[in-house]
């Protein structure tokens, strides 16, 4: 091996003493600079693992000197944004919901904060674009089964609607005509032939005129005389082709024979009084929120708004 060590007359440097069809290797130094950047990487891998959590255990890993941890840095970053939104919340929270508009600041960030909310927790019934669907109002027209003011919003959110099992809820029950005997198979179809004439769908026919007396006698105390609705009963307007479950004559027959009893979850017990407030706040500003509570006449609530 000693007689292959020769210097290489170009560079100085020693042949390792290999040769591959005439290729001989040189035994060229690794550059200082690059060990000693090896030699610092080894280093502060060594103490990275001993500062935060590294080694896989059974059960967990080894948790380092730090005590650094993933959650623990989300739990901070959590608290300080909390500690900066907790004034705008508490002003919200003290702050009757009617006031809001008068700030404009405040009404701003429970809009923003309402429309995060609603998209937790209200998007799986009234849609994501709180359009709804049969049987589920869509919260951005002016068409209101309760009252589209910000209080009448925010009473609807907090009680919820037809909730068994809270005395403030919102109730109203319309009967099951067909189901229950009030009105004769005949009958129920006279009604429905008259619902399809005020809603402009059909005209008058002799079916509808017979319905007209019907209607005037069993439907006028919550739909109002003319079909325009009852915001006090939640009773739907019947003349504005806005239809909750449908205009159809099968789906009116339905509503007239077994009844509708839509429920809406209160929210007053799992939401703290802040965010129902934002709430109320995101859904008057979709379009068709209102100013003032309207007042009932003797045509129904739902015709003053108009
Ligand atoms: C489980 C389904 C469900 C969820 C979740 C739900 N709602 Fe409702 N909501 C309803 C139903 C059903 C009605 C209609 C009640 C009725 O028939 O009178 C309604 C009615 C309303 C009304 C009254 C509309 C009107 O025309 O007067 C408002 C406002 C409303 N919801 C807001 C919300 C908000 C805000 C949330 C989220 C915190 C929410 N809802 C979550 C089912 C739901
Ligand atoms: C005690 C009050 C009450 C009476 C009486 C009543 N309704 Fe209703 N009606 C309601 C309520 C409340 C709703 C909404 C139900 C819901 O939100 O789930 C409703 C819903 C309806 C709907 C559904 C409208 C839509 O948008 O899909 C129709 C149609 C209807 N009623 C027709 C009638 C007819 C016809 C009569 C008379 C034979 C009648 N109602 C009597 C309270 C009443």
């Amino acid at each position: 091996m000693a007689d292959d060590k020769h210097i290489d007359a170009a560079t100085g440097t020693e042949f390792k003493g290999h040769e591959w069809d005439g290729i001989r290797e040189l035994d060229t130094p690794l550059p200082r600079w690059w060990l000693w950047t090896f030699y610092a990487t080894i280093l502060f891998a060594i103490a990275y693992t001993i500062a935060y959590p590294a080694w896989p255990m059974i059960h967990g890993a080894t948790r380092g000197m730090l005590g650094w941890s993933s959650r623990g840095a989300l739990d901070k970053e959590l608290a300080a944004r909390e500690a900066q939104v907790a004034p705008i919340r508490k002003a919200i929270a003290e702050t009757p919901v009617e006031a809001l508009p008068g700030k404009p600041q405040l009404m701003q960030a429970a809009v923003e904060g309402g429309r995060a909310a609603f998209r937790v927790h209200c998007v799986q019934c009234h849609g994501s674009g709180a359009a709804g669907s049969k049987g589920y109002p869509n919260l951005n027209d002016d068409d209101w089964l309760w009252g589209g003011d910000l209080a009448t919003i925010e009473k609807t959110i907090f009680d919820g609607v037809r909730n068994p099992d809270h005395a403030a809820t919102r109730m109203s029950q319309m009967p099951a005509f067909g189901r229950d005997q009030l009105l004769t198979a005949a009958q129920v179809d006279d009604v429905v032939a008259y619902v399809r004439t005020i809603s402009r769908q059909d005209r008058l026919g002799a079916a509808a005129q017979r319905g007209a007396k019907l209607f005037a006698d069993n439907c006028a105390v919550c739909h109002g005389p003319a079909g325009h609705g009852n915001r006090a009963l939640g009773a739907p307007n019947l003349t504005d082709g806005i239809w909750l479950y449908g205009g159809d004559a099968d789906t009116i027959h339905q509503t007239v024979w077994n009844s509708r009893q839509g429920v809406m979850p209160r929210w007053g017990d799992k939401l703290d009084k802040a965010t129902v407030r934002m709430l109320a706040a995101y859904v008057h500003s979709l379009g068709g929120g209102e100013a003032a509570p309207v007042v009932a006449t003797a045509k129904g609530a739902g015709d003053a708004g108009r």
